[in-house]
């Protein structure tokens, strides 16, 4: 098995040491193991046998000693735990083993079709022995060992290659550097599955404190784990307070077990932490029985779990099983149904999105939905808010859909002087022009006069794939334009910070930084700058094709539609698309003002796992939002879109009343999402329904 990246160096003797005095060799040998020794206790045990005042001794002489003889630098140190200076960007790698998803559903009935089907495999008379966990709600990670030493931690990416992000996993304490073989000798090859969360209770005091700090608060402990182990600064990760659960052996060299819960029991030993009340089950009944408990302690908990998942325990019997391309056969996730609660319509009105879509939004007497406060609610559109027919002050029970996305589910209460039905304006409540038309939406048509519409193209200029600036969020956004900073989009590149610690929320500080962001961007990738304009149609995967076609943004600024068409992966719509918005003075005046202010789009290789293929969707029967809002937000995180079920489909989409696309999908063997399992996908992808509208 080939592993990117060097071997680990063993600690403290390689020739580079033949300087350092034995005793110090020895005395850095001792400190490490020590300090080794005293976090596990800490942080795993939980009986600390010295305080932290004398922890921080210990740390602190490693480290002196370290600056003083930097052969003694060690990538297993107890000290790298602090954050390695920043990298530039996260370099991209193969995982050492694919690392699938998990089929799932909410419905008891498919976990026992699911039983079948492995009885069936395993043969007359057998009894599968399942394993059970809880399915924990978190960012995915791979975790390698090379002699006992972690090596690299990937990011799950699109399941075959991740981001490399060791020397921030490095900081988290509960993960191992080394592991600890007091128990079990390390194996030579280890690759390890697990899931880096941060708590419930940590979550809220973090986000607190983000929003102090006038930044955008994380939408859900989730959000702010896998945010965190993003950061490109590792001491951001550090300063945050994370945990890694660890449930699956991916890999291992030198070792071998022949059930998962031997190979559970090992990653115990190992010095990790393993998701609390892991057991095993032999009958429906069982496991139905683990999900309800679970289920109702679900709230009791101090992290986000959305169901259980059940695998099975024999690791021969899982390889005659095998998997497709998207998960094991042996494996299914049992969901938990969304949390809902009930809270009160304070108000409903109308946002407006950078692409002048008139959104209806439902503001929420403020309430928590597991474990994230949830205070507003997109209501879609007209048809929604007629056909569920809420109004100003009912009592509504509200869910969040795929337990990521607030969803207003039905009206249950409401007083006998009713407010009236809410009515959709004629004019933009932002500009006051005439809104026109376009199927079931309305438009303002306004776009380079309408402030809500310039908010919306600042917003998305700064997006995570688009151009990535930290600190350029919604509330910045409106500052911005409300106090006339920017008036189009080039001139956020005009703002200094002599501007900004003149608005509330910047201190000197917080407005250097985002000067420094913006301007940090004045070399984008190709590809991320044609996602940051806006252009209708182009999502991350055409984005990509076009850089790697054209080569320069001068190219593709002059493409016709002839040429365009011909681009496998480019239809006539977009085509007309591409061309017709550079062709649009006013577009081309802003793209040319963002250009004068030394804006150089770079060309850059692209790989596969930058833009991952996320597959092509094909969404049939009633969905809760407009189909298309739904397509162009699967296409904008890199999928495709199709009106016809094929074998190359790679999922499909069904609402209520599904027919015969439906039907076809099961012939075919074609995966089947509801639509909450969609937009779980669709936001693991970093998309989001509202992006859809855009
Ligand atoms: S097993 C091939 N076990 O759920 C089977 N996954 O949709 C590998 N997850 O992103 C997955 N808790 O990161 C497994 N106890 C658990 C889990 C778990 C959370 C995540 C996993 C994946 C997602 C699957």
């Amino acid at each position: 098995m080939s592993v990117v990246g060097n071997p680990p160096r063993a600690t403290a003797v390689t020739d580079a040491n033949h300087d350092i005095p034995n005793a110090i060799l020895e005395e850095a040998e001792t400190l490490r193991s020590e300090l080794r020794r005293h976090a596990y206790l800490y942080y795993h045990e939980a009986r600390p046998e010295i305080g932290d005042a004398e922890y921080d001794d210990l740390f602190r002489r490693l480290q002196a000693l370290e600056g003083q003889y930097p052969a003694l630098e060690s990538p297993d140190s107890p000290t790298k735990r602090v954050g390695a200076p920043p990298q530039d960007k996260f370099e991209t790698v193969e995982h050492v083993a694919a690392l699938l998803s998990l089929d799932s559903s909410e419905k008891p009935e498919d976990f026992v079709r699911f039983d079948e089907r492995v009885r069936r495999a395993l043969g007359d008379g057998v009894t599968p022995r399942y394993i059970l966990e809880p399915k924990l709600d978190g960012a995915s990670i791979e975790l390698v060992y090379e002699d006992g030493v972690l090596t690299r931690a990937v990011t799950r990416g699109n399941g075959q290659q991740g981001e490399r992000v060791t020397a921030n996993i490095r900081t988290i304490p509960t993960v191992p550097l080394r592991l600890r073989t007091t128990v079990r000798p390390a194996p030579k090859l280890l690759a390890l599955r697990g899931e880096v969360l941060m708590y419930i209770s940590d979550f809220a005091d973090f986000n607190a404190r983000i929003a102090e700090a006038g930044l955008e608060p994380y939408a859900s402990p989730r959000n702010s784990a896998a945010g965190s182990i993003r950061q490109l600064d590792s001491r951001v990760t550090a300063s945050r307070k994370l945990d890694v659960l660890v449930y699956d052996v991916l890999v291992v060299e030198g070792d071998s077990f022949t059930s998962d819960i031997a190979g559970v029991e090992a990653i115990r030993e190992w010095g990790f932490r393993v998701p609390e009340r892991i057991q095993t089950a032999t009958t429906v009944d069982e496991v139905l029985a683990y999900h309800s408990a679970y289920e109702e302690q679900r709230d009791e908990l101090d992290y986000e779990i959305d169901g259980v998942v059940v695998k099975l325990d024999d690791l021969a019997a899982r390889r005659a099983m095998g998997a497709t391309s998207h998960h094991p056969r042996w494996a299914m996730a049992l969901k938990f149904a969304p949390r809902q609660e009930v809270t009160v319509i304070e108000k409903i009105d109308i946002q407006v999105g950078r692409t002048g879509v008139l959104t209806p939004v439902a503001w929420l007497r403020p309430v928590v939905v597991g474990g994230v406060t949830v205070s507003r609610a997109s209501l879609h559109n007209r048809e929604e808010l007629r056909r569920k027919d809420l109004r100003e002050h009912d009592t509504v029970r509200i869910q969040r859909a795929g337990d990521v996305i607030p969803q207003v589910v039905e009206v249950i209460e409401h007083h006998d002087d009713r407010s009236p039905p809410f009515d959709m304006p004629d004019r933009c409540p932002v500009c006051e022009t005439p809104v026109i038309e376009d199927g079931p939406r309305l438009v303002c048509p306004n776009r380079f006069g309408c402030n809500a519409q310039l908010k919306g193209r600042i917003i998305h200029f700064g997006s995570r794939s688009a151009l990535d600036i930290e600190g350029l969020g919604e509330e910045t956004a409106n500052l911005l334009v409300d106090r006339g900073l920017v008036t189009q989009l080039a001139e956020l590149f005009d703002v200094t910070p002599d501007h900004l610690v003149a608005l509330e929320g910047f201190g000197e500080k917080s407005a250097t930084a985002l000067v420094e962001a913006i301007a940090s961007k004045r070399t984008p990738d190709l590809n991320r700058f044609l996602i940051a304009l806006g252009i209708p149609e182009v999502g991350v995967t055409v984005a990509r094709t076009l850089a790697e076609r054209f080569g320069s943004f001068d190219a593709i600024r002059r493409a016709t539609t002839q040429q365009l068409v011909e681009i496998d992966g480019i239809g006539p719509r977009m085509s007309e698309a591409i061309t017709s918005f550079f062709a649009d003075e006013r577009n081309a005046a802003a793209v040319d003002g963002v250009l004068a202010r030394g804006v150089e789009p770079k060309t850059v290789e692209l790989t596969s796992c930058d833009l991952p293929d996320l597959g092509t969707a094909v969404f049939t029967g009633a969905i809760p939002v407009p189909r298309v809002v739904a397509e162009t937000a699967w296409r904008s995180v890199g999928g495709s879109t199709s009106g016809s079920v094929s074998k190359k489909t790679a999922f499909v989409v069904a609402g209520e009343k599904a027919g015969s696309k439906l039907a076809k999908a099961e012939k075919l063997g074609v995966e089947v999402l509801d639509f909450d399992e969609f937009l779980v996908r669709l936001t693991d992808h970093g998309g989001t329904l509202d992006g859809g509208d855009a």
